[in-house]
């Protein structure tokens, strides 16, 4: 059987993966002068996919790039995307760039965005790794000052990713003043053992997660406590549950932090609740 080629979308155009070209002067690679934004996509369908568009549009207005589409046009592009790609379960990533223009630090402001998009198969309903538990580790957060932007310029993040990689696992929380910021790519949360969710209140210092926000909601529904408001590692190392979110990971517990085991060792009840309830919640709707 021959597969059938990876279709990217690039500035109105579905292509083949291979075929797809970015302009050598496009700012999103000279200077990661752009925005990104990350949806799941289960059972061949976006969820939770409103916010994430909102959210885009919020994070370009802060850096001044127009937002190319309406929410029914990019809904409409990721609906086609999804299709032509036959995906099931993955992600479908948006990248909006300032656009092309001579290298220089600035630019005129009405150069035409660039927008790329493309979908990944990945599976994340059944991860195993939700039923044992990840590993993360700590490391201090070298990030600029605008976290609430979802810009594409990562080097920090990356460099988080590289070390959780070499250190054999799942994800780093970044620590400021003493302080948890958030996951490389995720929201930080834990469970203090008088039953409180807490997790960072929303500020410049971190992404407004959109699966922070769902579970938040979903929480509160079943009458669970959430305190908004930052922690340290200690307190994460003496909670009673520790679990991270994403668009990718939904919800994650945590059974070890920089090598000590936490929360018990297994994957804490609350966690495993939300979870659930999630994907009730996106199956159904
Ligand atoms: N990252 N914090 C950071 C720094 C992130 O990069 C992400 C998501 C989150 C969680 O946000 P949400 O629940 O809206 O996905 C928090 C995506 C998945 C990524 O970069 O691939």
């Amino acid at each position: 059987m021959t597969p059938s080629p990876r279709i990217v979308y690039v500035n109105g155009t579905y292509l083949p993966l291979e075929e797809a070209k970015i302009p050598v002067m496009d700012r999103g690679f000279l200077f990661g002068d752009g925005i990104y934004e990350v949806s799941a996509v289960l059972h061949g369908r976006t969820i939770d996919n409103l916010p994430h568009l909102e959210r885009l549009d919020r994070s370009l207005g802060e850096i001044a790039i127009k937002n190319p589409h309406s929410i029914n046009e990019w809904i409409a592009i990721q609906d086609e995307l999804i299709a032509r790609n036959g995906l099931a379960e993955g992600l479908i990533y948006i990248e909006v760039t300032r656009g092309v223009y001579e290298r220089d630090f600035t630019c005129p402001p009405d150069i035409a965005p660039t927008v790329v998009m493309f979908t990944q198969a990945k599976p994340f309903r059944d991860n195993p790794l939700a039923k044992t538990g990840a590993a993360i580790i700590t490391l201090p957060d070298l990030r600029w000052k605008r976290r609430d932007i979802k810009s594409t310029a990562l080097l920090a993040q990356v460099l988080a990713k590289q070390a959780a990689k070499a250190a054999g696992v799942a994800e780093t929380w970044m620590v400021e003043d003493g302080h948890v910021t958030e996951g490389a790519s995720s929201t930080a949360f834990i469970v203090t053992r008088a039953g409180e969710i807490v997790t960072r209140e929303l500020s410049t210092s971190i992404l407004p997660g959109v699966t922070r926000r769902t579970l938040m909601k979903i929480a509160a529904n079943l009458q669970m406590k959430v305190v908004e408001r930052a922690f340290t590692v200690d307190e994460a190392m003496n909670a009673a549950e520790i679990f991270f979110t994403s668009a990718s990971t939904i919800a994650m517990p945590v059974v070890t932090i920089d090598g000590k085991t936490v929360g018990g060792g297994t994957p804490g009840p609350v966690v495993a609740k939300l979870r659930e309830m999630y994907f009730e919640e996106v199956e159904n709707s």
